[in-house]
């Protein structure tokens, strides 16, 4: 029998993604100032619901060594650290322009969280090689052709139980357009994300792909 459920789209309603926005409590430290600014210039960040899922995800794992690919001026970042500083765990993240990483450090070193948080400049298919060991949570938020391949290079440097975590899983609904190179890359890493861990995408703001390594049915 098909269980029919309600459709995805009444969590795109506005209402109710103004409601959930509206009942988050303010973000914390110089977040609410990244925001605004942001804006402003129009830097794409993932905004404090997705802030939020990381900080809260971080923080139900315990994650340790935290990777994070795309920092942009750092607002994920902090997010990742303010909850890795709570478990005595550390955020390495890159990115590849170096204005952004440098104001991203700045940012960082005003939330406090210069020893916790490190930004590494360069192209993250060159560094994330480089980096030593495994990490407990992964998150993916740059370029989106390089999805496919970002899956090959983290999926082996994550720990038992790490999380994969992938930003813009729907790409405006392009995963759906045979035309779309952006969207053909993310469709592709949809389905190695899912084909290799337990992960699902969530249809909350542009999608959020999340994986768990180790465990299957
Ligand atoms: C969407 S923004 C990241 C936003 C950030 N995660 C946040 O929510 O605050 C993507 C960033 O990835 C960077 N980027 C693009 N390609 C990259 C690459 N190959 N290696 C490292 N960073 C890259 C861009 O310069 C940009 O700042």
């Amino acid at each position: 029998m098909l269980v029919r459920m309600p459709s995805i789209w009444h969590m795109h309603d506005e209402r109710i993604v103004e409601y959930v926005h509206s009942i988050l409590s303010k973000s914390p430290s110089i977040l609410p100032s990244i925001e605004d600014d942001a804006r402003q210039r129009d830097i794409p960040i993932v905004g404090p619901l997705i802030g939020r899922l990381l900080f809260l995800l971080v923080l139900a794992i315990r994650g340790r060594r935290i990777l994070e690919i795309g920092t942009a001026v750092g607002y994920s970042t902090i997010w990742l650290g303010l909850a890795a500083r709570k478990v005595k765990g550390r955020v390495t993240s890159i990115e590849i322009d170096p204005a952004r990483a440098d104001e991203a450090r700045a940012n960082i070193h005003t939330a406090n969280l210069d020893d916790t948080v490190e930004v590494i400049t360069g192209d993250a298919l060159d560094v994330i090689p480089r980096l030593k060991g495994r990490f407990n949570l992964i998150f993916i938020d740059d370029s989106k052709d390089n999805y496919p391949r970002y899956f090959e290079l983290c999926y082996p440097r994550l720990s038992k139980n790490g999380l994969l975590i992938a930003d813009n899983a729907l790409w405006h609904g392009e995963v759906l357009k045979d035309d779309s190179r952006e969207g053909k890359a993310i469709a592709r890493f949809n389905s190695m994300l899912i084909s290799s861990m337990d992960a699902l995408v969530l249809p909350v703001r542009d999608g959020i792909a999340i994986g768990i390594k180790g465990y299957r049915y």
